[in-house]
């Protein structure tokens, strides 16, 4: 993603502005932005201290560390991963960090902010100044740099897990679409929104200890997505491969996962309804409309 630096984007701007207003309104507008930046410059600084994880790969004998920087809030956009791209861009370059749709869409903001596992872009800085925000790499991951954690266990856990429609009567791939009733696609709701940001993995105990078996409850949430799907009619073996001692019996329900979604969504539900499957105590309901009436 490329990111002009303010000299760049104040080039770009004058340019853009020169082709849409005429030259008087022009003019308004530069007194406005003017009035802008010189108040911002007189106003007092509030210097905001970011106390931020570090540890490079390419120094394996230095430990990892905390470094503070210190931002003024005045010139600083209002969300932490406003700070941290302030900060790489006019502070330290050599700070590392995943970011991209900056809207809380793509999850590679994930990081521990103040204690709580959230995503950087939609996190308010917390403006008490006599207070250090801490931010740290998700917990209990093998650490990239700085607060780029490795997510390949994580990627390939959701792998394992199939996450696409299976059918059993496939005859040709994309020659025929499958039906759903309203109620069936409402069944949905809150499951397919999760970014997969593993925030909610990386807050779980259970998944700290046993996070090589025990499959944590963002993969859960989706495979529970797909089970009770009504177009896949791969429930029954989705949840054979399931039943196993770790990977959906380490989770004892301590909720953590709910509590720290940023998304707001219930990977806990997902597992007990998960653990009522295997257990025969629900079963999968049947489609509410014929799957495949409409041919193509
Ligand atoms: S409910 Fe289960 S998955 Fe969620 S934090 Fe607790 S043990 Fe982990
Ligand atoms: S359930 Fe929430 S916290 Fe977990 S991966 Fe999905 S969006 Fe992130
Ligand atoms: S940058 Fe995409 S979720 Fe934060």
């Amino acid at each position: 993603m490329m990111d002009l630096n303010s000299n760049e984007r104040e080039k770009s701007m004058t340019q853009t502005m020169a082709t849409i207003f005429p030259r008087s309104c022009r003019s308004a507008v530069n007194q406005v932005r003017a009035f802008h930046a010189s108040s911002v410059q007189n106003a007092e600084a509030r210097l905001k201290t970011f106390a931020v994880y570090r540890w490079n790969p390419d120094q394996p004998n230095e430990k990892p560390y905390m470094k503070e920087y210190k931002v003024d809030l005045n010139t600083c956009g209002p969300m932490v991963l406003d700070a941290l791209i302030k900060i790489k861009n006019e502070i330290d370059p050599t700070l590392t960090f995943r970011r991209s749709c900056r809207e809380g869409i793509c999850g590679s903001c994930a990081m521990n902010i103040g204690g709580t596992n959230t995503l950087a872009c939609i996190s308010k800085i917390d403006s008490n100044l006599n207070k250090a925000s801490k931010i740290y790499p998700l917990p209990h991951m093998y650490v990239v740099k700085d607060l780029v954690p490795d997510m390949n266990n994580f990627y390939n856990q959701y792998r394992s897990i199939q996450p696409w429609l299976q059918r059993n009567d496939v005859k040709e791939i994309g020659h025929q679409q499958y039906l759903q009733s309203v109620d069936d696609r409402k069944k949905l709701d809150g499951l397919y929104e999760c970014i997969l940001c593993a925030c909610c993995s990386t807050s779980c105990p259970s998944y700290w200890w046993n996070g090589d078996k025990y499959l944590g409850p963002a993969v859960l949430m989706q495979a529970y997505r797909w089970i009770i799907d009504s177009r896949d009619t791969q429930a029954k073996e989705r949840l054979e491969k399931l039943r196993d001692p770790y990977s959906v019996y380490r989770c004892h329900t301590i909720m953590n996962c709910t509590k720290t979604c940023p998304k707001g969504l219930n990977p806990g539900r997902a597992i007990a309804e998960i653990k009522k499957l295997l257990g025969n105590v629900i079963e999968k309901e049947k489609p509410g409309l014929n799957t495949t009436a409409l041919q193509n």
